[in-house]
């Protein structure tokens, strides 16, 4: 187990583009692994994007809701409907904003063992999908913003 150091808001690492993984190997395993660790020890992390951590690669882990999840290059096949969320992120911590993503988000990816897989997410689901693979080309919650929301800390 290992814990790896978190990113935040200004480090310039969360605008990168993170590098598509050629080999899903022991090395790719062990970030996946530390990753997890490392959201575990957040207070109420639902998922990161390796780059939140530091590491330029298209990976993405996700324990939230029914889906515990290790994505190696995910991308979106396939989206519908709208929906409107409150959306916050571990590397911006406090902030909220209200965005519009899909109501549902179908995503293929790489599992750990290098195999496909293809879930589809609904609702809170798909806000989470979309979230986490945009910080692999460098775009944050905030970029899609339509409001700013006040949440005071007893509400959190
Ligand atoms: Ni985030």
């Amino acid at each position: 187990m290992a814990i790896r150091q978190m990113r935040y808001s200004g480090d310039p690492i969360l605008r990168k583009k993170c590098k598509y993984v050629d080999d899903v190997n022991d090395k790719i395993r062990r970030i996946l692994d530390d990753m997890m660790d490392t959201l575990h020890e957040t207070e109420n992390g639902a998922a990161m994007a390796a780059n939140q951590v530091g590491i330029l690669k298209r990976l993405v882990v996700i324990d939230y809701l029914d889906n515990y999840l290790k994505l190696v290059n995910p991308e979106i096949i396939e989206q519908t409907g709208e929906q409107s969320c409150i959306e916050g992120c571990l590397s911006f911590p406090g902030r909220y904003v209200r965005t519009i993503r899909p109501q549902s988000v179908t995503v293929r990816a790489l599992d750990e063992n290098g195999s496909e897989i293809i879930v589809t997410g609904e609702g809170d689901m798909a806000k989470c999908f979309c979230h986490e693979l945009e910080h692999l080309d460098g775009i944050v919650f905030l970029d899609n913003a339509v409001e700013e929301i006040e949440i005071s800390a007893d509400d959190e």
